[in-house]
């Protein structure tokens, strides 16, 4: 089954839409299979972004990507990666449409409130570098492992 890799920025996160978000991404019907808050460090925020380190805006983007804690997640479901792309919206808040996330909770392009994996082949390099230890599965659900 496809997955997606989704993140919350840190002004989402400082905003109060975590809930929000989780809600549209549940109601469409795609499952949950990962989820953390976490501060990441700047090589981390790096090598996430590591294909835009030519860009002017790098630096910008990885100082907000810093600047705040985040909620990384793992959805599953059919065409989740472009479906997921069509919940969030168009990048540019000035050009994604009401009725999505960009549209109905950004202005600025800086401060977009979400990332969402644009192909199938990013998604697996993220979520790989993301949930390192891999996500849940029903397997780990029935037997959880206790620390020794
Ligand atoms: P990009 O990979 O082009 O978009 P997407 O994440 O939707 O595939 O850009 C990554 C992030 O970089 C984007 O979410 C916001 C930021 N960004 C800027 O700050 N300024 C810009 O001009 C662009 C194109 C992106």
């Amino acid at each position: 089954m496809e997955q997606t890799f989704i993140m919350i920025k840190p002004d989402g996160v400082q905003r109060g839409l975590v809930g929000e978000i989780i809600c549209r991404f549940e109601k469409k019907g795609f499952s949950l299979k990962g989820l953390k808050l976490m501060n990441v460090e700047r090589a981390f925020a790096e090598k996430h972004y590591e294909d835009l380190s030519a860009k002017p805006f790098f630096n910008g983007l990885v100082e907000y990507i810093v600047s705040g804690s985040v909620v990384a997640m793992v959805w599953e479901g059919k065409d989740v990666v472009a479906t997921g792309r069509k919940i969030i919206g168009a990048t540019n808040p000035s050009e994604s449409a009401p009725g999505t996330i960009c549209g109905d909770f950004a202005v600025e392009i800086g401060r977009n409130v979400i990332h969402g994996s644009d192909s199938v082949e990013s998604a697996r390099k993220e979520i790989a570098l993301w949930f390192p230890d891999g996500t849940v599965n029903w397997q780990s659900s029935l037997h959880p492992r206790i620390a020794p």
